[in-house]
């Protein structure tokens, strides 16, 4: 309880403590409490084709067991100290064994997201004034991880439209560059694969084996990879690698995986000098609570689609041939996609857009007039979506309505 021995009550506001002038607003209408009681998501009926919500979704056993861990720290009822050590549930088995496998890397951690995880790499790996290789389709929280940290980003070319293919040779080229210019090579490289606007997978591979000519570790931005579809972290020679739980392992969010080479153990992991136990690039633990849970349970689920991604590709192809039929709509990114996340250019919607009585508000409402969201309102021109684990039926009735709606012009 508070002690109220210095404060009086004005107005609704009860004033604490003349002397700093502290004032805690406790009053507040019922009408203003109660939006925030009656908050509903509401879009259960319709086709969600928003890319950064289509692997987040949780198979319907989890929802199940959902309620019994959204209390605050959940998971921490059975931890000694060590999150990644907790036995039950059973999170040290799923970070030292079970990712681990499943990446094909030494070690793993749980990040608050794939940003995060991106975040500590760079934090650890590099230090204010170094520089960093990324390339150009990188994700914004990537530029944002560099500038926390306090690093110069030299970015890798694409080749414009309509590809946007990285130009891998480049990687080469711009080490040298950095070299020459500051004296010293680079600290990392990283890589998106794929990227979040065109779904193109670059050769990492390739540029892990570049860069580590020049012994410049490699970090492969799997976020839209993890989860979907097979990775393996030995074989793209990445040295640090990221996924995103919410956005590609049918998990709640905010959660996310680090996976790191053996040898950067001890610069990843750092302990504390005061809490010994503690890995100080965590703040001491990783995610600590629903998230963690919901990315465990949701994990067999996760292994059983990985293994079909080779059908989500073909179902992607086919939606992409068939949008194509429509006047002027066009794919861009590297052809034919190898992912569900496809962008494309579809001046017939602007043109619609330009003599519709909604603007071009008018593609938004049009397709959630027949059950469809996921398209950011007021996008015609061009737009990004996701055809991930569409039904094929879906996937006809999301092709149906654009050609209805296109049929408007
Ligand atoms: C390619 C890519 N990387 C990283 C992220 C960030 O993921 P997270 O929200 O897990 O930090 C995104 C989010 O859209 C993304 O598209």
């Amino acid at each position: 309880m508070l002690a109220f021995s210095n404060s009086y009550k004005n107005n609704g506001a009860i004033v604490i403590n003349r002397k700093i002038n502290l004032i805690i607003m406790l009053e507040f209408s019922a009408q203003e409490l109660s939006k925030f009681m009656e908050m509903h998501r509401n879009i259960a009926e319709y086709i969600n084709l928003n890319p950064i919500q289509r692997g987040g979704i949780l198979p319907d056993s989890v929802k199940e067991i959902v309620l019994e861990w959204v209390d605050g720290y959940s998971i921490c009822d059975h931890c000694e100290g060590v999150l990644s050590e907790i036995k039950d549930p059973p999170i040290e088995t799923f970070i030292a064994e079970i990712l681990p496998k499943f990446l094909e890397i030494d070690e793993v951690r749980l990040t608050n997201g794939a940003r995060e995880g991106i975040f500590a790499i760079l934090h650890s790996v590099c230090k204010p004034g170094n520089s960093i290789i990324i390339d150009k389709n990188s994700h914004y929280s990537v530029f944002l991880a560099a500038e926390r940290v306090g690093l110069n980003v030299i970015e890798v070319e694409n080749n414009g439209y309509p590809e946007y293919k990285i130009l891998e040779d480049q990687y080469a080229e711009k080490i040298e560059e950095i070299k020459n210019k500051s004296g010293s090579y680079p600290e990392l490289a990283v890589v998106t694969y794929p990227d979040g606007n065109y779904g193109n997978f670059p050769d990492a591979k390739k540029i892990a084996e570049i860069c580590h000519e020049y012994e410049i570790p490699v970090l492969v931005n799997a976020a839209y990879a993890i989860g979907r579809m097979p990775i393996s972290a030995r074989k793209l020679k990445a040295d640090f690698i990221v996924g995103s739980g919410h956005k590609s392992m049918a998990s709640t969010g905010p959660i996310g995986i680090l996976g790191i080479n053996d040898e950067w153990k001890d610069v990843i992991f750092r302990k504390s000098w005061r809490y010994k136990n503690k890995e100080v690039e965590f703040l001491g633990c990783g995610p600590r609570g629903l998230a963690v849970v919901t990315l465990m349970a949701s994990f067999p689920h996760v292994l059983e689609r990985v293994k079909k991604w080779k059908n989500e590709v073909e179902k992607a192809r086919y939606f992409v041939k068939e949008m194509e039929n429509i006047p002027t709509v066009k794919q861009l990114g590297v052809k034919p996609t190898s992912h569900d996340l496809n962008f494309f250019e579809t001046p017939i919607f602007y043109e619609i857009s330009k003599k519709h009585k909604r603007g071009r508000f008018f593609l938004y409402r049009e397709l959630k007039k027949r059950g469809i969201i996921g398209i950011k309102p007021g996008l015609t021109k061009n737009f990004k979506l996701s055809t991930y684990l569409l039904t094929k039926d879906e996937i006809n009735r999301v092709l149906e309505a654009f050609q209805e709606i296109a049929s408007l012009h």
